[in-house]
């Protein structure tokens, strides 16, 4: 099965991100934006939000075409969310998966302008008649999707990120800034890719998003530990930033064995969720285990 899985995140992997490419196609889009736009979204990433999408679909052997709607149009939010999290003005970044940041590469105007257009092209691909929904699914997908990522979803995480920067908050305050920060788009997977797939109206999402809540909070938090562990050859990103810039995460809290014990402890609530989660979770479980266990 480990082999099995490997081959399943390449194909899933290249199978959104070839989903994606039609949006933005060099072809048909020869302009310095769509250029930025390719620079930004393409090309790289880890694909852990799509991947979770067609986990998600393997439960219940879903049409494939309705799973690649909603993981491109994820992953294009979050492809928007790096390069404006890596603006001067934010965490002032200038190593993205690997490459400069887009700010860099380009110019700071182009790289907002690219981070506002690839918001749009989400919304554009879960709006457009040939996403095989009914409009009413739709209408709900767009309305769960905005409403995680907007004033009261990850940009109100970023903003308390940007404005708690060099401050002191407690632990309920740090829970609360990444559950909006990262938690909410994973949450937003679940919910959406849930309903996609559903063939039946009105079923109850309930346990699929208690998991990818907490699949969330693990991935910040690991995500704050490679910052502080790792390196920046090994991530594709600056390390060492977080304490540098004196971000307040679980390790500058409670130090960093107290941060590993408490995502275990999430990891380990996580795992007595996928035993209640109806169908074939063994997807959802290999990638949990490898979100977890990640290193980079
Ligand atoms: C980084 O996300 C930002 C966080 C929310 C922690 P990823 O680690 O998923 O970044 P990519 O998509 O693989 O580059
Ligand atoms: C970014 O968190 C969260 C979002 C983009 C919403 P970080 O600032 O920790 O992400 P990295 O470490 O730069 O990838
Ligand atoms: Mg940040
Ligand atoms: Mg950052
Ligand atoms: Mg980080």
């Amino acid at each position: 099965m480990t082999e099995d899985f490997e081959y399943w995140i390449k194909y899933h992997q290249e199978r959104v991100e070839n989903f994606m490419m039609k949006f933005i196609k060099e072809e048909t889009s020869n302009s310095l934006i769509h250029e930025v736009c390719r620079y930004a979204s393409l090309n790289g990433g880890k694909r852990f939000r799509a991947l979770l999408s067609y986990a998600i679909g393997e439960s219940n052997q879903t049409d494939k075409i309705i799973l690649d709607h909603i993981a491109a149009a994820i992953e294009f939010i979050h492809a928007y969310s790096l390069i404006h999290d890596d603006l001067p003005s934010m965490d002032n970044d200038n190593l993205r998966r690997g490459k400069l940041t887009s700010h860099i590469k380009f110019d700071e105007a182009q790289a907002i302008l690219a981070g506002d257009a690839l918001q749009s092209i989400a919304f554009q691909i879960l709006s457009t008649p040939s996403f095989p929904i009914e409009n009413e699914k739709k209408v709900k997908i767009i309305h769960i999707l905005s409403n995680a990522i907007g004033v009261n979803g990850m940009v109100k995480g970023q903003s308390l990120d940007m404005e708690n920067t060099s401050k002191i908050i407690n632990k309920k305050e740090l829970q609360i800034l990444q559950n909006l920060k990262t938690g909410l788009l994973f949450n937003a997977t679940g919910a959406i890719s849930q309903l996609g797939i559903d063939t039946t109206a009105n079923k109850d999402n309930t346990t699929i998003c208690n998991f990818c809540t907490l699949l969330g909070k693990i991935y910040q938090i690991t995500d704050d530990i490679l910052d502080y562990e790792s390196n920046d050859q090994t991530l594709g990103k600056t390390s060492g930033k977080d304490k540098k810039d004196n971000k307040f995460t679980y390790i500058s809290l409670l130090g960093i064995e107290e941060a590993k014990k408490i995502n275990l402890t999430y990891f380990k609530d996580m795992k007595k969720i996928i035993n209640s989660i109806p169908g074939n979770t063994i997807y959802l479980e290999k990638l949990a285990t490898k979100i977890y266990e990640r290193n980079y």
